[in-house]
């Protein structure tokens, strides 16, 4: 009766809390990835287009392989004549009577993907060649950004630039981005020039928001939480299933001792292997445990640990979203770097933990180290502070932007004398 009540409130919070279908995220409210188009200059029968897509998301990146691809439809018969800092990814089948040259993508829907660092030097533009990686804003404030530039004219020898529109049905080709219409806005962007002396302006300026949704991305969550505590002996595991059941069929996991199969090397250079599991009860590639640890006279310890269980993926530049009370008290952080979340946040609850650059920012894969850890020193606030009730548990937690399972709070682990309480019950 008690476990079914709990349930229920369980799972009413949860349906409020997570808005997931409508890409509605609590922690970062006004995360979006923006694609901003700037036409700069306008001939005879084309025009040049400045495309900078900005990853406003406070914690979920792009990662390379594969990186971002973007695509959109053209509305009359467009060609893209060059293109510099990125490529279309076909070129498609070009008109003849277009000459000699023929122009660099005359699809009728580009897939835009970015260059290597460093490939076609030529071909670069301001901010561009990073192998479609963003940054998240929180991590790495330099490479939130991506840029490139393309002259667009038509498909014919007409000189008719009213013909010229802008493209609609814009992709964001990471799994579970959305985008939606877009939008003229007033003024058009400036360009610094000579050091910021001078102000270039955008003939006109168009914008297209696009949002994450977790339940887009992937059916099934990819992370989950165990919990456990100095005062307890009882451990909180990873729900079962919580990722998938290990008796579903075909799914693949690597059972203790077996050696995983060796893929063959796939001809496309941004190809991702699907991801392969140990088995596990809960079959998450990514599990996190959070350990209370110690309790000192005005302090508390707690060790949080991220296991790699994918066999086939390191993680590189994985972060962590961890929202618990005490957090506007934390003193110290061992060794992850640390940043408060609090943009539309009401209270100084929530934080992002990232590793440190060339020691631990690379959780590397299953079988090789796959695990990385650290410890926090939380200061306890009198009035606020206790060990009852799961109070040193956290709320939430999100591995690289995903929300990660936790087990039910009637399953936490309890101080003595409410294990007593509790059975007496
Ligand atoms: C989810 O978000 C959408 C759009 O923001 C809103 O209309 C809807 O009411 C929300 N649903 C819940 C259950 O909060
Ligand atoms: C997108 O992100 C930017 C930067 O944080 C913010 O100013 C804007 O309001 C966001 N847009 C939407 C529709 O969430
Ligand atoms: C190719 O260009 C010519 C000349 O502008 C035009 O008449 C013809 O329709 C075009 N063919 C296609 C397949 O677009
Ligand atoms: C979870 O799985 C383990 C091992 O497969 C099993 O022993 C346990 O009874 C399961 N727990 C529940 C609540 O089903
Ligand atoms: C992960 O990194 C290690 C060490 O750099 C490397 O040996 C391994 O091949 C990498 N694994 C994948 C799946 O890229
Ligand atoms: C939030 O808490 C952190 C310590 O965890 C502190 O450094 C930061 O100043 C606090 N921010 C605000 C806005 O209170
Ligand atoms: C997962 O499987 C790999 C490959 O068999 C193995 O090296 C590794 O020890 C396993 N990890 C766990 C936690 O069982």
């Amino acid at each position: 009766m008690m476990l079914k009540f709990c349930l229920f409130i369980f799972f009413t919070s949860l349906g409020l809390t997570y808005n997931l279908s409508y890409g509605y995220d609590p922690l970062d409210v006004r995360g979006n990835v923006t694609i901003q188009w700037d036409i700069t200059d306008v001939n005879p029968d084309t025009y040049n287009a400045d495309v900078t897509i900005y990853n406003y998301q406070q914690y979920r990146h792009i990662e390379w392989p594969p990186g971002w691809r973007l695509s959109w439809e053209w509305q009359n018969h467009e060609v893209i004549w060059n293109m510099q800092g990125a490529e279309a990814k076909e070129q498609g089948i070009c008109n003849k009577s277009l000459g000699a040259s023929p122009p660099h993508c005359c699809l009728k829907q580009p897939v835009i993907i970015d260059l290597q660092p460093g490939s076609k030097l030529n071909k670069q533009a301001a901010n561009c060649c990073k192998g479609g990686v963003l940054t998240s804003m929180a991590q790495d404030p330099t490479m939130y950004a991506s840029h490139f530039q393309m002259t667009v004219g038509l498909a014919s020898t007409s000189s008719d630039t009213s013909q010229l529109n802008m493209p609609n049905n814009f992709k964001f080709g990471t799994p579970g981005y959305t985008c939606g219409d877009s939008q003229q806005v007033f003024p058009p962007t400036k360009f610094p020039e000579d050091d910021g002396r001078r102000w270039r302006q955008a003939l006109s300026t168009y914008r297209v928001i696009c949002t994450y949704s977790q339940f887009k991305a992937a059916p099934a969550p990819s992370c989950c939480v165990s919990l456990s505590a100095f005062y307890s002996s009882a451990i909180s595991f990873c729900p079962n299933c919580s990722c998938g059941c290990q008796q579903q069929p075909g799914l693949l996991c690597i059972k203790k001792g077996q050696i995983p199969p060796i893929l063959a090397k796939s001809k496309d250079p941004d190809y991702v292997a699907p991801p392969l599991v140990n088995c596990t009860s809960h079959m998450c590639p990514i599990h996190v445990h959070w350990h209370v640890k110690e309790s000192y006279k005005d302090y508390w310890r707690v060790k949080i640990t991220i296991m790699n269980l994918n066999v086939r993926k390191n993680y590189t530049t994985w972060n962590l979203a961890v929202e618990h009370q005490n957090l506007a008290h934390l003193l110290q952080v061992f060794s992850f770097n640390y940043m408060p979340l609090t943009q539309d946040r009401p209270t100084n609850d929530t934080g992002l933990f990232w590793g440190i650059q060339h020691y631990n920012d690379v959780l590397l894969q299953s079988g090789l180290s796959g695990n990385v850890q650290s410890e926090l020193l939380l200061r306890k606030v009198p009035g606020t502070f206790t060990f009852d009730a799961g109070w040193a548990f956290p709320k939430r937690i999100y591995f690289n932007g995903e929300n990660c399972v936790m087990p039910l709070p009637v399953d936490f682990p309890r101080l003595p004398k409410e294990t007593s309480r509790h059975v007496r019950q």
